[in-house]
Parts: structure tokens; sequence; C-alpha cells
């Protein structure tokens, strides 16, 4: 893909709006202990859901793999029938084996049925958004996308995205599939995306952050950028979630929490006001400080 051409896919996320309409909610913190099976409190959960819906998040990032099956499922009993407008995007291609264990598996039959039994939990009939969660090394690109493809012209899938995905690989599933969406690591410490992050603009693909507050510890006491969240009357959550927003039009940061003062904490990151200068100068306070760099 060169920087003329343009992705073909319509954007079912809201590229270029205000930050309010561009911070979702991610979900894999609603399982429990390495993200497998139930939390302990499950109704607890389902609040959080069914508090970030209220509070006006309409983008909620979601994966079978997550329990596995348990945050798809609250999904459902929290929210369905869902509100008009509200993107639900989940994830196939990784199984589980264990608390923390995570291994690809891209068959094709084995993705067809991870997309069948992601529309049967959360009870859709097509699914807003769905991400090859990782490209299996042992199987062709090519034959993971043609299934989703497939299951696109199907009416099964609306849209595709990709996770944890490079230039290269970026650019070759673009010659096979319109790629709407990249979910990549990216956060105000760890930018090794960067150069993903620049053909998503350049393509108008949504790049969607995940571990936007590097899975927490950007909400933990920081030196830096605790020092700099100060001047903007902000947490450190909330300013590495505004830097975020204001880092790029394309930037569709989705936080993961299981607590609701925390979903209405990270929430109001989309209300601080950053300048261009603002972006570079923290970006830049924060690149001189190694200590800063919590990936
Ligand atoms: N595509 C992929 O391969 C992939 C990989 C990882 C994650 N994801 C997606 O990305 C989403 C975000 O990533 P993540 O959840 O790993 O990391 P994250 O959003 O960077 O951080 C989540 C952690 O931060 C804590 N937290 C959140 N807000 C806080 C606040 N205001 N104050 C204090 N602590 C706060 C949460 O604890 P509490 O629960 O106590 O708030 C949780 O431990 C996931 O939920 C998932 O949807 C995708």
């Amino acid at each position: 893909m060169t920087a003329d051409e343009k992705n073909s896919a319509p954007t079912i996320l809201p590229i270029g709006e205000p930050p309010a309409r561009r911070i979702a909610f991610g979900s894999m913190q609603l399982t429990g202990p390495g993200h497998w099976a139930a939390p302990a409190n499950p109704e607890r959960a389902m609040q959080v859901l069914r508090d970030a819906v209220d509070a006006g998040v309409t983008h909620i990032d979601t994966a079978d793999a997550y329990g596995p099956f348990t945050a798809e499922k609250y999904i459902r009993k929290a929210l369905h029938p869902y509100q008009d407008g509200l993107v639900i995007a989940t994830k196939g291609g990784l199984t589980r084996q264990g608390p923390g264990k995570w291994a690809p598996c891209g068959r094709p039959e084995y993705l067809r049925q991870c997309v069948e039994m992601s529309l049967r939990r959360l009870q859709v009939e097509r699914i807003d958004l769905y991400y090859l969660h990782r490209i299996d090394p042992a199987v062709s690109m090519e034959d993971q996308l043609a299934v989703l493809s497939d299951m696109q012209a199907e009416g099964k899938i609306h849209h595709i995205g990709l996770s944890k995905v490079d230039v290269s690989q970026v650019r070759r599933a673009s010659e096979l599939i319109a790629v709407a969406a990249v979910q990549n690591k990216y956060n105000i410490t760890n930018r090794v995306f960067e150069e993903v992050l620049r053909l998503c603009e350049l393509a108008g693909i949504a790049f969607v952050p995940y571990a936007p507050l590097a899975s927490g510890r950007l909400a933990q006491p920081h030196g830096v950028l605790d020092e700099l969240a100060t001047n903007y009357n902000a947490t450190p959550a909330q300013l590495a979630l505004a830097w975020l927003l204001h880092r790029s039009p394309v930037m569709m940061p989705i936080p993961g929490t299981s607590c609701s003062t925390h979903l209405h904490e990270n929430l109001v990151a989309a209300q601080i006001d950053l300048t261009r200068e603002d972006v570079v100068a923290i970006g830049l306070a924060i690149d001189r400080n190694p200590a800063a760099s919590v990936m």
C-alpha cells in the first residue's frame, strides 16, 4: 500500500471524531486471574459494562479468548439487546491452555468455528468488527484471511481487523481484504508500533492501542507522568489516555478496567484539551526520562 492508496474499508470506528467519541472500553479485565474463568464478582463485571454504555461508550472491545468466553458472555448478559450504534469488536484465533497461557490457531476451520461461536455467544447475526487475534505463523496469512473474508461475504462479519501486526503484514493483508482496524500494543511509554500507526493514518485504518495504560502501570505513581499530569489537573491515567486521543485522529484507546470508579476516571480523559505542542512536549518529557518507561 502506498501513501496515495486509500483503504477501501468504510470506517466503523469513529476516525477523526472528537475524543469523547473515540474512547472505548476493553473487556479483558472482566475475567479471573490470568484472564482465566470468571472474576470473583460477575455481577460487578456486568455493572461496569452497563456503566460504560450509560456513560456514552459506543465501542466495546472483547475476544473469545478472554476467560475464554467469559467476557463475551457478560457482554451479552449485561447489554443485549444492544443499544443502536454500539460497536462490539471481538476476536478469534487465539486458544487458551490455562491462566496466562495463549497460543495462536489460524486453521480456517477453527477460525470459522470461532466466528460462529462468537455470533452465538454475543447473540448477534453479524459481528461489527472481527479481529484475527494473532496471525498464526503455522498457517498462511492468505488462508486465515480468506475464511474471514468469506464470512464477511456471507454477512456474518461486517468489518475485519488485525491484531499485533507489523507494517509488512498490514500491507500484505490490505492486498487481500479491506483492513478496518489494527489493534497493537501502544501507549505513551511504548511507541514501538509508530510506523504501523503512521500507515493506519495514511490508509484511514483505525488504530486501536491495547494496554493504553501499560496494563495499569501508568495508573500507578509514576514520577514524570505524575508531575506532567498535575499541570493539566489530571491523574496520570487520564493524561496517558488524553495523550493517545490527541496523538492521532485514528487512535481509539480501549482502556480496560473491572471497576466503575476507574471507568469514569478514564472517560474524563476525553475532556482534557491538549495542543499539538503539548503532545510533542509530553512525549519528549517521557522519552528523556528512561525511568518513565514501563512498556
Ligand atoms: N489484541 C490483543 O492482543 C490485546 C492484548 C491485551 C489487551 N487487549 C485489549 O486491550 C484492552 C486494554 O488492555 P489491558 O486491559 O490489558 O491494559 P490497560 O487498559 O493498559 O490497563 C488495565 C489495567 O489498568 C487498571 N486500571 C485501569 N484504569 C485505571 C485507573 N483509572 N486507575 C487505576 N488502575 C486502572 C486496571 O485495573 P482495575 O480493573 O482495578 O481498574 C487493569 O489492571 C483489554 O481490556 C483488551 O480488550 C488486546
